[in-house]
């Protein structure tokens, strides 16, 4: 399973980018927003720092205007995805761009249905929502299971991208259920990181060595 941030915060991005894990960016308009910076300007500066499949999210919602918001968001740089939500209009601005060779990742899954047809729609990546789901007491995770086992018996290519992770088990099983990629917050990568023991390990390392060397 390999890593993306889900962040449009360029310094999170550059952190992440700088420890070598990361090798794609997601950002939806709720994170742009949070930055409050332009669009444009945003994205430019991520495709800067990461050198992988960067997600910029449509936010017209009829077929013709995503379409065509899809095109802009694709000359941005080639590495831009488009993201799309999950809807029928959605499914139509998949099926155009896909056909004209533009990357697209459809977001706002919740069901195995909604993923097959994205997949089947042209979609590059699928961006099923764990956190989410769990907050209205559904089982994520059961939802990557069915939309990797579904994916795997038909040898269908699209790539899915577990989203709306919230804490490091979330990575750990979605890394063991087969999800393509896991889009991560910051946080929950520091979370990764963290191991009270190292931390431990470390101070006692130096205390050992000041002890000695150190007076
Ligand atoms: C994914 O592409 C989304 O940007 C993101 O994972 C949504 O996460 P949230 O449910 O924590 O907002």
């Amino acid at each position: 399973m390999r890593f993306f941030i889900d962040t449009a915060n360029v310094e999170e991005i550059r952190k992440a980018a700088k420890m070598g894990f990361i090798c794609g960016v997601t950002t939806n308009p709720s994170l742009i927003a949070k930055e409050g910076r332009d669009f444009s300007e945003v994205i430019q500066e991520i495709t800067q720092i990461v050198d992988g499949p960067i997600s910029g999210e449509v936010i017209s919602l009829d077929a013709a205007a995503m379409i065509e918001e899809g095109r802009q968001i694709a000359k941005i740089h080639p590495n831009m995805v488009v993201k799309i939500p999950m809807t029928e209009e959605g499914l139509e601005a998949v099926s155009v761009l896909s056909r004209e060779g533009v990357k697209t990742n459809v977001t706002l899954i919740f069901s195995s249905t909604q993923a097959l047809l994205a997949a089947r729609a042209g979609a590059t990546y699928v961006s099923p929502f764990l956190g989410r789901l769990d907050d209205i007491s559904t089982d994520g995770l059961q939802l990557i299971a069915d939309i990797a086992e579904i994916f795997s018996v038909h040898e269908i290519e699209t790539q899915i991208i577990a989203a709306s992770i919230r804490h490091p088990m979330h990575v750990i099983e979605c890394a063991k259920l087969g999800a393509h990629i896991a889009t991560v917050p910051y946080k929950v990568f520091q979370q990764m990181i963290q191991h009270p023991l190292t931390t431990a390990g470390i101070d006692k390392f130096m205390a050992d060595w000041n002890s000695v060397y150190t007076k």
